[in-house]
């Protein structure tokens, strides 16, 4: 086809060779199929910001890194600048979450490059070679419903162990290649360590899976793997040879009200603290 205005960058600095055909246009990109050389690779062109629905909330972007203060303060003020920046850091998290992924032995399509705007990676296939379905559009047996919920937890529990949480993972964002399910989808992948609802997402990633395979077999209702991985995580034990139970025992103990009062307290004063240096600036 044609070369789209997007990909022509790409294509001049010698990256891809020929466009195929347009796979997929969802809410954040449009993927299409290209070819370099002899390799049929994948091109996930990524929406301009004004586009792009709620990955890029505030909750996401937490404890991402930039280079140097100058950026960080021009991203807070919402310069021009700063914009540019925040652009740049939105559609770097993707590659720099699947080169760490990958160096961590979770199946991840192999990334090559993000170059202006356009994220360059292996396309997974199914055994004929074609696009991989996602596994929504999978039919599965309960057999087949444990067997890739028990994988996909193990590809969590490898994530977390490099410290990254995929923070939208669900049916639409897994493929099935030949192997088994392959996690893709990564732009507001989130920084296990630095952000402060890592837990929650956590949680709601796993029991999305629970959820969904749970319909194939029910017994994985109910089930308690997120909760049981994070208290794991939190703890410094969790390993990618952790076996799990998806049981996790009540917490019986009494509440400290005291302690949580002062918790909040200490959190409204720091954001007062913060409302009135940005003030002063
Ligand atoms: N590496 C890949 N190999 C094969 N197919 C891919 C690959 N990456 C993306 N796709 C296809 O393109 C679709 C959209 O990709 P992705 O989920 O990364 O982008 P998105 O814009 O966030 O999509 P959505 O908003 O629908 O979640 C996927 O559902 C999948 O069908
Ligand atoms: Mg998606």
């Amino acid at each position: 086809m044609k070369t789209p205005k997007r990909l022509q960058p790409l294509q001049e600095e010698g990256l891809i060779d020929e466009v195929m055909r347009q796979l997929m246009s969802g809410k954040e990109a449009t993927v299409y199929v290209v070819r370099c050389g002899e390799e049929i690779r994948c091109a996930k062109v990524y929406k301009e910001a004004s586009q792009r629905s709620f990955k890029n909330a505030a909750s996401y972007q937490e404890g991402r890194k930039v280079k140097n203060s100058r950026q960080a303060r021009a991203m807070e003020k919402g310069t021009r600048y700063g914009r540019k920046m925040q652009e740049e850091v939105w559609q770097n998290a993707e590659v720099d979450a699947l080169y760490r992924l990958a160096a961590a032995g979770v199946k991840v399509p192999r990334p090559y490059i993000c170059h202006e705007g356009v994220l360059l990676m292996d396309l997974v296939t199914d055994a004929d070679g074609n696009a991989a379905p996602r596994l929504n559009d999978v039919e599965l047996t309960p057999e087949l419903a444990r067997q890739y919920h028990a994988q996909l937890l193990h590809q969590v529990v490898l994530m977390l162990c490099a410290g990254v949480i995929h923070g939208d993972l669900s049916e639409f964002n897994i493929l099935v290649d030949e192997e088994g399910p392959v996690i893709i989808d990564l732009p507001q992948a989130i920084d296990a360590a630095s952000n402060t609802e890592a837990g929650v997402m956590l949680e709601r990633d796993v029991n999305n899976l629970a959820t969904y395979f749970g319909q194939f077999a029910p017994e994985l209702n109910g089930t308690k793997f997120g909760k049981e991985i994070w208290k794991l995580f939190t703890a410094g034990l969790l390993t990618p040879e952790t076996v799990l139970t998806g049981i996790v025992a009540q917490d019986t103990r009494p509440v400290d009200l005291g302690a949580v009062m002062e918790e909040i307290e200490s959190a409204i004063f720091e954001e007062k603290e913060r409302q009135r240096r940005l003030l002063e600036m």
